[in-house]
């Protein structure tokens, strides 16, 4: 099965690039299921219902979330009406929506996502370990379904390796998000589970984390109130990553880094293309 995980989208950038892109990358590659971090897609903070039509309309399968689920207050009410929406399944029960689900792929396969948190140097959630583990075990790999992505939302390396590690051998792809630089360690781990710390921001990569600089800037040197944080307007970067699973065991055989655009470095998967 071919995967295509893109990291976070930051504002219009991130969702220009999507829309002018995606469509096509989708045919060129043959992808079978596409899953997109979009919770900084409303100008760098949470997500509206027409933004995340907008990601599935252009090829998204499942849109997934994070620490900014619902700074758009609207996302509290459309997520319950809205399945491939994700907010992390570490989130108290009571929070509306849910933090996984199975699609089926364009191959007809079935694909298991679930949106994770971290819990360093981020909000007080549950254990995240414990509860991709009943997810898991609810709809194992192979048994239940083909393939199945962590999408693991943290900002310290150390716990989505954890994570993935944890997890190497049961999932398809453990891939980590929120920091928004693509990092170079894309592989696959011993068990046979693809992983990347984080997929990298899809967005304007001449900024801070997506933002324009300035504000940010100013709130390093000036300890004093300031104005409110603006997506950067420049063009888009896609970053993400590219797996190919084995469709008998559902465990990854390529493994690739996607850099499309400016600013960065490109990558892009050579065995599919
Ligand atoms: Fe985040």
């Amino acid at each position: 099965m071919r995967l295509l995980f893109l990291g976070d989208v930051v504002g219009r950038p991130g969702r220009e690039a999507i829309v002018d892109q995606l469509p096509a990358l989708r045919t060129k590659w043959k992808l079978d299921l596409v899953v997109i971090n979009g919770e900084n897609a409303a100008g760098g903070f949470g997500i509206t219902e027409t933004i995340c039509d907008d990601l599935l309309n252009a090829g998204a399968d499942v849109v997934t979330l994070g620490n900014h689920s619902f700074d758009q207050r609207e996302a509290l009410v459309f997520i319950d009406r809205q399945p491939r929406l994700l907010r992390p399944i570490n989130y108290p029960a009571r929070t509306p929506g849910r933090g996984a689900t199975v699609v089926e792929a364009a191959n007809g396969g079935r694909v298991l996502v679930i949106n994770a948190m971290g819990r360093l140097f981020m909000d007080a959630l549950d254990d995240p370990f414990a509860a991709v583990d009943k997810a898991l075990h609810d709809c194992p790999l192979r048994e239940v379904v083909d393939a199945t992505i962590i999408d693991m939302h943290a900002e310290a390396t150390s716990e989505k390796q954890g994570m993935g590690r944890y997890l190497d051998g049961r999932v398809s792809l453990v891939v980590g998000t929120h920091t928004h630089v693509p990092t170079a360690d894309e592989q696959i781990l011993p068990g046979g589970t693809a992983y990347q710390s984080d997929a990298g921001m899809c967005g304007d990569y001449d900024s801070i984390l997506g933002m324009q600089p300035e504000e940010p800037v100013r709130r390093f040197v000036q300890k004093t109130p300031g104005s409110r944080l603006e997506a950067a307007s420049g063009p888009g970067t896609l970053a993400g990553i590219a797996v190919e699973t084995d469709d008998a065991t559902g465990l990854a055989l390529h493994v690739a880094a996607v850099r499309i655009g400016p600013h960065l470095s490109q990558s892009r998967p050579h065995f599919w293309e």
